[in-house]
């Protein structure tokens, strides 16, 4: 596969890149801008190259079948003005913001552009066919390319018009279609932990969040990958209700009950055996740590203490990690120490080859302090688990060989 280090010829040429600015934002003012950090050396590269560069991400989510109105509010809500200014601040350089998604404004300011300028164009969700790979669509923005570079791995197991639609276009019209340095980094850090060799084994995951059934494939996938599979968030109440176990009023998932009962009898899921609860989740005013049984009126909050012990021991065996999805409500001192006990275990191992799959557990790393010590920090979340799931294939990417 082409890698943008390779490309050649760009001087002039204008060369469409995917990237993934999703960055959370609340009323213009960006929190967290990793992941525009993250593009710029794809950026800079053709910058240098002389290309045209005309970038595209989506923003938040655009949902069009609800009234007019509301389809507004959220594209006010996702517009990638702020990402713009930041991105211009970023380079240190003018970024061309179009806000438009389609026609004669966006071709012209795209035609516009001089070797070593920088575009961005308005949401990509703006458009209805984007998430429906729609042909007219991505024909359209084909046109606005003379190559294509794929640099947003967070997006790469969408097959949507920007990030499947286009390169496929212009892949069949041979023109170069690659990846960027941020993907290239991905796939090589993410194949580690897809196909784990002997001498690389004890090979731990480490799930946790809210839902064993956003999970339900990646489990099934883990469990014949990974030597132990520890769990921890709010998933682990529905596995503790398949042992028998009484949760008190924890969430959890009465239809995947069985589920969770068949992936325990694998023999290598590790579950809490003593939790942090509270009285309420909003307001809580009586917490405390049990064993066993939660009682009525309590829901879970965190592993426990004895908990956060088991799994930091089982994970300084390890030789390869992979970690998505933090171990308790983290966002709040009251329920951070278990996932400081799990990410730190993690940041202690000497030899080994550890990965954090986006999402919270990213976050949770970033604000405890422990990022750098990481082998690898993903940038997608849901891009990340689908490529364990899928064997270290996903759309974005195999579009592009
Ligand atoms: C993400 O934040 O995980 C990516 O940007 C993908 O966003 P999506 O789930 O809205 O497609």
């Amino acid at each position: 596969m082409l890698t943008v280090k390779e490309m050649t010829g760009l001087e002039g040429k204008r060369v469409i890149v995917r990237v993934d600015f999703n960055v959370p934002q609340k009323n213009g003012v960006i929190s967290d801008d990793n992941r525009i950090v993250a593009a710029l050396p794809t950026i800079k590269e053709l910058i240098a190259k002389g290309a045209r560069v005309v970038l595209m991400s989506h923003l938040g989510k655009i949902k069009h079948k609800e009234a007019p109105e509301v389809v507004e509010e959220q594209k006010q809500k996702n517009n990638m003005a702020p990402v713009a200014k930041r991105l211009g601040e970023l380079l240190n350089k003018e970024v061309v913001f179009v806000d438009t998604t389609r026609g004669d404004k966006l071709s012209n300011a795209v035609n516009a552009l001089k070797a070593g300028e920088v575009l961005l164009m308005q949401n990509t969700r703006y458009e209805k066919g984007e998430e429906k790979n729609d042909p007219e669509l991505a024909a359209e923005w084909a046109k606005l390319g003379d190559a294509f570079v794929m640099d947003a791995f967070g997006s790469a197991h969408r097959a949507h018009a920007s990030t499947y639609g286009i390169p496929e276009i212009l892949k069949g019209e041979g023109k170069q279609v690659a990846m960027g340095y941020l993907v290239e980094k991905e796939v090589s850090s993410l194949t580690r932990v897809v196909d784990v060799k002997k001498e690389n084994h004890p090979y731990i995951a480490i799930l946790g969040g809210f839902k064993v059934s956003d999970k339900i494939k990646v489990i099934e996938s883990l469990l014949k990958k990974c030597d132990k599979v520890i769990i921890g968030g709010a998933m682990a109440y529905t596995f503790a209700v398949a042992l028998g176990k009484k949760v008190g009023s924890s969430p959890y998932e009465p239809d995947f009950v069985d589920y969770a009962k068949r992936m325990y009898e694998s023999g290598k899921i590790l579950l809490p055996i003593d939790a942090v609860v509270a009285n309420d989740f909003e307001n809580p005013t009586d917490i405390k740590t049990i064993e066993g049984d939660i009682p009525e009126g309590y829901q879970g909050m965190d592993i426990g203490p004895k908990t956060a012990k088991l799994y930091a021991e089982e994970i300084a065996s390890a030789k390869t990690v992979f970690w998505n999805g933090p171990m308790g409500v983290f966002e709040r001192d009251e329920f951070t120490a278990g996932t400081v006990a799990v990410c730190k275990a993690c940041a202690e191992l000497k030899d080994a080859f550890t990965v954090i799959g986006g999402g919270d557990s990213a976050s949770a790393a970033k604000k405890l302090g422990f990022k750098e010590k990481f082998s690898h920090v993903s940038t997608g979340g849901g891009a990340s688990l689908e490529m364990i799931e899928n064997d270290g294939h996903l759309p974005g990417i195999d579009v592009l060989g």
